[in-house]
Protein backbone atom coordinates (compact mmCIF):
# COMPACT_ATOMS: atom_id res chain seq x y z
CA UNK A 1 0.00 0.00 0.00
CA UNK A 2 1.62 3.48 -0.98
CA UNK A 3 2.01 5.67 1.83
CA UNK A 4 -0.06 8.73 0.93
CA UNK A 5 1.51 11.24 3.62
CA UNK A 6 2.92 13.82 2.82
CA UNK A 7 4.28 17.48 5.23
CA UNK A 8 2.39 20.55 4.38
CA UNK A 9 2.90 23.70 6.48
CA UNK A 10 5.56 21.77 8.85
CA UNK A 11 2.44 18.95 9.28
CA UNK A 12 2.33 15.62 8.54
CA UNK A 13 -0.68 14.88 6.77
CA UNK A 14 -2.09 11.34 5.96
CA UNK A 15 -3.40 12.28 2.94
CA UNK A 16 -2.00 15.16 0.24
CA UNK A 17 -6.36 15.91 -0.05
CA UNK A 18 -7.49 18.53 1.64
CA UNK A 19 -11.27 20.00 2.02
CA UNK A 20 -10.80 23.25 1.03
CA UNK A 21 -12.67 26.09 3.06
CA UNK A 22 -16.59 26.51 2.07
CA UNK A 23 -19.91 26.10 3.63
CA UNK A 24 -18.98 22.05 3.82
CA UNK A 25 -16.61 23.00 6.88
CA UNK A 26 -18.44 24.98 8.79
CA UNK A 27 -20.31 22.50 10.42
CA UNK A 28 -18.99 19.53 12.86
CA UNK A 29 -21.51 16.90 11.30
CA UNK A 30 -20.18 17.99 7.81
CA UNK A 31 -16.10 17.84 9.19
CA UNK A 32 -16.68 14.57 10.70
CA UNK A 33 -17.63 13.28 7.45
CA UNK A 34 -15.00 14.81 5.57
CA UNK A 35 -12.80 13.04 8.12
CA UNK A 36 -14.15 9.76 7.82
CA UNK A 37 -14.05 10.25 3.90
CA UNK A 38 -9.95 10.67 4.35
CA UNK A 39 -9.14 14.38 4.05
CA UNK A 40 -5.66 14.88 4.99
CA UNK A 41 -6.95 18.19 7.06
CA UNK A 42 -9.57 20.70 6.79
CA UNK A 43 -9.81 24.26 6.12
CA UNK A 44 -12.91 25.51 7.62
CA UNK A 45 -14.95 28.20 6.42
CA UNK A 46 -13.73 31.53 6.40
CA UNK A 47 -14.41 34.34 9.37
CA UNK A 48 -14.38 37.61 7.35
CA UNK A 49 -12.61 40.46 8.32
CA UNK A 50 -15.65 42.54 8.18
CA UNK A 51 -17.11 40.83 10.99
CA UNK A 52 -14.24 41.21 12.97
CA UNK A 53 -13.37 44.53 12.30
CA UNK A 54 -16.80 45.76 12.69
CA UNK A 55 -17.25 44.62 16.10
CA UNK A 56 -14.15 45.69 17.04
CA UNK A 57 -15.30 49.58 15.64
CA UNK A 58 -18.60 48.71 17.10
CA UNK A 59 -16.79 48.68 20.65
CA UNK A 60 -14.61 51.65 19.96
CA UNK A 61 -17.56 53.85 19.35
CA UNK A 62 -19.01 53.12 22.45
CA UNK A 63 -16.53 53.42 24.62
CA UNK A 64 -15.58 56.65 22.49
CA UNK A 65 -11.56 57.60 22.27
CA UNK A 66 -10.66 57.43 26.27
CA UNK A 67 -11.30 54.63 26.43
CA UNK A 68 -8.11 53.48 23.98
CA UNK A 69 -6.16 51.66 26.58
CA UNK A 70 -4.89 48.70 27.78
CA UNK A 71 -8.25 48.38 30.14
CA UNK A 72 -10.10 48.69 26.38
CA UNK A 73 -8.12 45.73 25.05
CA UNK A 74 -9.21 43.45 28.06
CA UNK A 75 -12.91 44.79 27.81
CA UNK A 76 -12.61 44.21 24.01
CA UNK A 77 -11.25 40.62 25.03
CA UNK A 78 -14.12 40.12 26.95
CA UNK A 79 -16.96 41.50 24.63
CA UNK A 80 -15.50 39.47 21.88
CA UNK A 81 -16.17 36.32 23.46
CA UNK A 82 -19.95 37.34 23.91
CA UNK A 83 -20.34 38.25 20.26
CA UNK A 84 -20.47 36.88 16.90
CA UNK A 85 -17.27 35.69 16.71
CA UNK A 86 -17.74 33.67 19.90
CA UNK A 87 -19.27 31.31 17.19
CA UNK A 88 -16.08 31.23 15.01
CA UNK A 89 -13.64 30.18 17.92
CA UNK A 90 -16.25 27.81 19.23
CA UNK A 91 -15.60 26.23 15.79
CA UNK A 92 -12.51 25.91 15.76
CA UNK A 93 -12.45 24.65 19.59
CA UNK A 94 -15.32 21.95 18.27
CA UNK A 95 -13.91 21.19 15.52
CA UNK A 96 -10.05 20.33 17.09
CA UNK A 97 -11.75 18.23 19.51
CA UNK A 98 -14.19 16.12 17.02
CA UNK A 99 -10.97 15.48 14.30
CA UNK A 100 -8.21 14.07 14.79
CA UNK A 101 -6.40 15.40 11.40
CA UNK A 102 -5.34 18.87 11.11
CA UNK A 103 -7.95 21.63 11.52
CA UNK A 104 -6.77 25.21 9.50
CA UNK A 105 -8.84 28.19 10.33
CA UNK A 106 -9.45 30.76 8.11
CA UNK A 107 -9.51 34.43 7.78
CA UNK A 108 -11.00 36.33 4.58
CA UNK A 109 -9.18 39.62 4.27
CA UNK A 110 -9.75 42.44 2.25
CA UNK A 111 -7.40 45.09 3.90
CA UNK A 112 -4.75 45.63 6.72
CA UNK A 113 -7.45 46.82 9.16
CA UNK A 114 -7.22 46.63 12.33
CA UNK A 115 -8.28 42.90 12.68
CA UNK A 116 -5.28 40.35 12.69
CA UNK A 117 -5.21 40.45 16.45
CA UNK A 118 -7.93 37.87 15.53
CA UNK A 119 -5.74 35.36 14.42
CA UNK A 120 -4.14 34.37 17.68
CA UNK A 121 -7.91 34.19 20.02
CA UNK A 122 -8.04 30.94 16.47
CA UNK A 123 -4.66 29.98 17.42
CA UNK A 124 -5.93 29.88 21.51
CA UNK A 125 -8.94 28.13 20.50
CA UNK A 126 -6.45 25.22 18.88
CA UNK A 127 -6.30 25.59 15.15
CA UNK A 128 -3.14 23.88 13.58
CA UNK A 129 -3.01 26.45 11.44
CA UNK A 130 -4.35 29.86 9.51
CA UNK A 131 -4.79 30.55 6.19
CA UNK A 132 -5.56 33.58 5.04
CA UNK A 133 -7.74 34.22 2.24
CA UNK A 134 -6.80 37.46 1.01
CA UNK A 135 -8.12 39.73 -2.15
CA UNK A 136 -6.80 43.64 -2.55
CA UNK A 137 -8.89 44.97 -4.81
CA UNK A 138 -6.88 45.37 -8.34
CA UNK A 139 -10.43 47.35 -9.43
CA UNK A 140 -9.20 49.97 -6.91
CA UNK A 141 -8.06 52.44 -9.57
CA UNK A 142 -6.91 54.86 -6.89
CA UNK A 143 -4.20 52.16 -5.71
CA UNK A 144 -1.20 51.39 -8.12
CA UNK A 145 -0.08 47.94 -8.01
CA UNK A 146 2.96 48.44 -5.19
CA UNK A 147 0.51 49.70 -3.09
CA UNK A 148 -1.71 47.18 -4.02
CA UNK A 149 0.95 44.07 -3.23
CA UNK A 150 2.34 45.76 -0.30
CA UNK A 151 -0.67 44.95 1.85
CA UNK A 152 0.23 41.76 1.34
CA UNK A 153 3.07 41.11 3.00
CA UNK A 154 2.08 44.32 5.78
CA UNK A 155 -0.91 41.72 6.21
CA UNK A 156 1.50 38.61 6.29
CA UNK A 157 3.75 40.07 8.76
CA UNK A 158 1.42 41.28 11.24
CA UNK A 159 -0.74 38.37 11.40
CA UNK A 160 2.75 35.89 11.74
CA UNK A 161 3.97 38.10 14.43
CA UNK A 162 1.17 37.71 16.43
CA UNK A 163 1.07 33.37 16.09
CA UNK A 164 3.16 30.53 16.60
CA UNK A 165 1.64 28.47 14.22
CA UNK A 166 1.91 28.32 10.25
CA UNK A 167 0.38 30.76 8.42
CA UNK A 168 -0.74 30.49 4.70
CA UNK A 169 -2.11 32.70 2.15
CA UNK A 170 -4.47 32.10 -0.49
CA UNK A 171 -4.25 34.19 -3.54
CA UNK A 172 -5.26 34.83 -6.57
CA UNK A 173 -3.99 35.06 -10.32
CA UNK A 174 -4.29 39.12 -10.59
CA UNK A 175 -1.22 40.36 -10.25
CA UNK A 176 0.64 42.40 -12.82
CA UNK A 177 3.86 40.22 -11.96
CA UNK A 178 2.46 36.80 -10.44
CA UNK A 179 6.00 34.90 -10.63
CA UNK A 180 7.43 37.48 -8.70
CA UNK A 181 4.72 38.11 -6.22
CA UNK A 182 4.61 34.12 -5.46
CA UNK A 183 8.16 34.52 -4.95
CA UNK A 184 8.68 37.04 -2.80
CA UNK A 185 5.65 36.03 -0.52
CA UNK A 186 7.16 33.05 -0.19
CA UNK A 187 10.05 34.54 1.25
CA UNK A 188 7.50 36.50 3.60
CA UNK A 189 7.41 34.80 7.39
CA UNK A 190 4.63 32.23 5.61
CA UNK A 191 4.63 28.63 5.77
CA UNK A 192 2.11 27.68 2.42
CA UNK A 193 0.59 29.55 -0.48
CA UNK A 194 -2.51 28.40 -1.85
CA UNK A 195 -2.41 29.11 -5.72
CA UNK A 196 -5.60 30.30 -6.19
CA UNK A 197 -8.69 31.36 -4.94
CA UNK A 198 -12.09 31.28 -7.19
CA UNK A 199 -14.05 34.54 -6.57
CA UNK A 200 -17.96 34.88 -7.23
CA UNK A 201 -18.30 36.36 -10.84
CA UNK A 202 -20.71 38.32 -12.33
CA UNK A 203 -22.66 37.05 -15.37
CA UNK A 204 -25.46 38.76 -17.68
CA UNK A 205 -28.74 37.13 -18.51
CA UNK A 206 -29.22 38.56 -21.90
CA UNK A 207 -32.98 37.66 -21.66
CA UNK A 208 -33.92 39.71 -18.67
CA UNK A 209 -30.36 42.22 -19.30
CA UNK A 210 -29.55 41.92 -16.54
CA UNK A 211 -26.29 41.32 -14.04
CA UNK A 212 -26.43 37.45 -12.16
CA UNK A 213 -24.28 35.64 -10.75
CA UNK A 214 -21.90 33.08 -12.64
CA UNK A 215 -21.72 29.36 -11.63
CA UNK A 216 -20.19 29.10 -7.95
CA UNK A 217 -18.55 26.18 -8.53
CA UNK A 218 -15.71 25.27 -10.55
CA UNK A 219 -15.16 22.35 -13.85
CA UNK A 220 -13.24 19.51 -13.90
CA UNK A 221 -10.66 21.66 -16.80
CA UNK A 222 -10.36 24.76 -14.47
CA UNK A 223 -7.35 22.70 -12.92
CA UNK A 224 -4.79 24.67 -15.71
CA UNK A 225 -4.30 27.71 -14.47
CA UNK A 226 -2.98 26.33 -10.85
CA UNK A 227 -1.35 23.74 -12.34
CA UNK A 228 0.70 26.14 -14.89
CA UNK A 229 1.96 28.02 -11.80
CA UNK A 230 2.32 25.52 -9.87
CA UNK A 231 4.70 23.99 -12.12
CA UNK A 232 6.49 27.07 -13.06
CA UNK A 233 7.07 27.92 -9.15
CA UNK A 234 7.16 25.26 -6.98
CA UNK A 235 11.26 25.21 -7.26
CA UNK A 236 11.55 28.89 -7.08
CA UNK A 237 9.69 29.15 -3.81
CA UNK A 238 10.55 29.24 0.18
CA UNK A 239 7.21 27.41 1.55
CA UNK A 240 4.97 24.81 0.33
CA UNK A 241 2.40 25.41 -2.23
CA UNK A 242 -1.46 24.07 -1.61
CA UNK A 243 -3.59 23.62 -5.68
CA UNK A 244 -6.91 25.14 -5.79
CA UNK A 245 -9.57 25.68 -8.22
CA UNK A 246 -10.66 22.38 -10.77
CA UNK A 247 -9.23 19.21 -8.82
CA UNK A 248 -12.28 17.22 -9.57
CA UNK A 249 -10.53 13.91 -9.99
CA UNK A 250 -7.60 12.04 -8.98
CA UNK A 251 -5.76 12.45 -12.26
CA UNK A 252 -5.67 16.25 -11.51
CA UNK A 253 -4.40 15.62 -7.91
CA UNK A 254 -1.57 13.54 -9.47
CA UNK A 255 -1.05 16.62 -11.96
CA UNK A 256 -0.62 18.74 -9.23
CA UNK A 257 1.43 16.52 -7.25
CA UNK A 258 3.51 16.07 -10.43
CA UNK A 259 3.85 20.05 -10.95
CA UNK A 260 5.58 20.19 -7.35
CA UNK A 261 2.11 20.61 -5.23
CA UNK A 262 2.07 19.64 -1.57
CA UNK A 263 -1.06 19.24 -1.28
CA UNK A 264 -4.21 19.93 -2.92
CA UNK A 265 -7.26 21.84 -1.52
CA UNK A 266 -11.21 20.34 -2.92
CA UNK A 267 -14.73 21.99 -2.76
CA UNK A 268 -16.88 21.80 -5.76
CA UNK A 269 -15.91 18.20 -6.36
CA UNK A 270 -17.58 17.88 -2.69
CA UNK A 271 -20.17 19.67 -3.38
CA UNK A 272 -21.34 18.36 -7.00
CA UNK A 273 -20.47 14.49 -6.12
CA UNK A 274 -20.82 14.83 -2.15
CA UNK A 275 -17.83 14.14 0.40
CA UNK A 276 -17.30 10.75 -0.25
CA UNK A 277 -15.44 11.88 -3.87
CA UNK A 278 -12.44 12.44 -1.52
CA UNK A 279 -12.22 8.20 -0.77
CA UNK A 280 -11.97 8.04 -4.41
CA UNK A 281 -9.57 10.34 -4.79
CA UNK A 282 -7.53 9.15 -2.55
CA UNK A 283 -7.98 5.69 -4.01
CA UNK A 284 -7.64 6.70 -7.39
CA UNK A 285 -3.58 8.39 -6.33
CA UNK A 286 -2.88 4.94 -4.55
CA UNK A 287 -3.81 2.99 -7.15
CA UNK A 288 -1.68 5.36 -9.86
CA UNK A 289 1.07 5.54 -7.62
CA UNK A 290 1.07 1.18 -7.21
CA UNK A 291 0.83 0.64 -10.79
CA UNK A 292 3.91 3.03 -11.08
CA UNK A 293 6.15 1.59 -7.99
CA UNK A 294 5.88 4.84 -6.50
CA UNK A 295 6.06 4.08 -2.41
CA UNK A 296 5.84 7.27 -1.50
CA UNK A 297 4.50 10.76 -2.65
CA UNK A 298 7.97 11.96 -2.32
CA UNK A 299 8.97 9.43 -5.35
CA UNK A 300 7.24 11.64 -7.62
CA UNK A 301 6.28 15.10 -6.35
CA UNK A 302 7.50 18.36 -8.55
CA UNK A 303 8.86 15.53 -11.11
CA UNK A 304 7.09 18.05 -13.75
CA UNK A 305 8.29 20.97 -12.69
CA UNK A 306 10.59 24.01 -14.26
CA UNK A 307 13.84 23.04 -12.64
CA UNK A 308 13.48 19.32 -13.29
CA UNK A 309 14.20 17.93 -16.64
CA UNK A 310 11.21 19.25 -18.28
CA UNK A 311 10.69 22.07 -20.99
CA UNK A 312 10.34 25.55 -19.16
CA UNK A 313 8.28 26.60 -22.60
CA UNK A 314 5.52 24.26 -22.21
CA UNK A 315 4.49 25.99 -18.85
CA UNK A 316 5.44 29.69 -20.14
CA UNK A 317 3.45 28.78 -23.34
CA UNK A 318 0.53 31.13 -23.31
CA UNK A 319 0.01 32.32 -27.34
CA UNK A 320 -1.95 29.69 -29.76
CA UNK A 321 0.87 29.24 -32.39
CA UNK A 322 -0.05 29.19 -36.04
CA UNK A 323 -0.96 25.24 -36.25
CA UNK A 324 -3.55 25.55 -33.24
CA UNK A 325 -5.62 27.65 -35.41
CA UNK A 326 -5.32 26.04 -38.57
CA UNK A 327 -9.36 25.11 -38.41
CA UNK A 328 -10.35 28.22 -39.81
C1 LIG B 1 -20.02 27.57 -1.77
C2 LIG B 1 -18.58 27.98 -1.62
C3 LIG B 1 -18.18 28.66 -0.47
C4 LIG B 1 -16.84 29.07 -0.33
N1 LIG B 1 -16.45 29.73 0.81
C5 LIG B 1 -15.13 30.06 0.95
C6 LIG B 1 -14.67 30.69 2.14
O1 LIG B 1 -15.42 30.97 3.08
N2 LIG B 1 -13.35 30.98 2.22
C7 LIG B 1 -12.45 30.68 1.22
O2 LIG B 1 -11.24 30.94 1.36
N3 LIG B 1 -12.87 30.10 0.08
C8 LIG B 1 -14.17 29.79 -0.07
N4 LIG B 1 -14.58 29.18 -1.23
C9 LIG B 1 -13.59 28.93 -2.29
C10 LIG B 1 -13.04 27.52 -2.18
O3 LIG B 1 -12.35 27.31 -0.97
C11 LIG B 1 -12.09 27.20 -3.37
O4 LIG B 1 -10.96 28.05 -3.30
C12 LIG B 1 -12.76 27.37 -4.72
O5 LIG B 1 -14.08 26.87 -4.71
C13 LIG B 1 -11.96 26.67 -5.79
O6 LIG B 1 -11.79 25.30 -5.51
P1 LIG B 1 -12.71 24.17 -6.21
O7 LIG B 1 -12.43 24.26 -7.67
O8 LIG B 1 -12.26 22.88 -5.61
O9 LIG B 1 -14.12 24.51 -5.89
C14 LIG B 1 -15.90 28.78 -1.37
C15 LIG B 1 -16.33 28.09 -2.51
C16 LIG B 1 -17.65 27.69 -2.65
C17 LIG B 1 -18.06 26.96 -3.90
Amino acid sequence: MPDLSVSYLGMELKSPIIAGSSGLTNSIESLREIEKAGAGAVVLKSVFEEEIYLEYAEEMNKLGPMDNNLEFLDYYDYEIRQGNLKRYIQLVYDAKKALTIPVIASINCVSNQEWSFFAKKLEEAGADAIELNMFIRPSDLSQNSRENESIYFDVATRVASNIKIPLSLKISSYFSNLGGMIRDLSFAEISGLVLFNKFYSPDIDVENEKLISADVFSTDSDYTLPLRWIGIMAKRVNCDLAASTGVHDWKTVVRMLLAGASAVQVVSAMYIDGVGVLKELNQGLSDWMKKRNYSSIADFKGKLSIGNDVDPAAYMRVQFMRNFGEHD
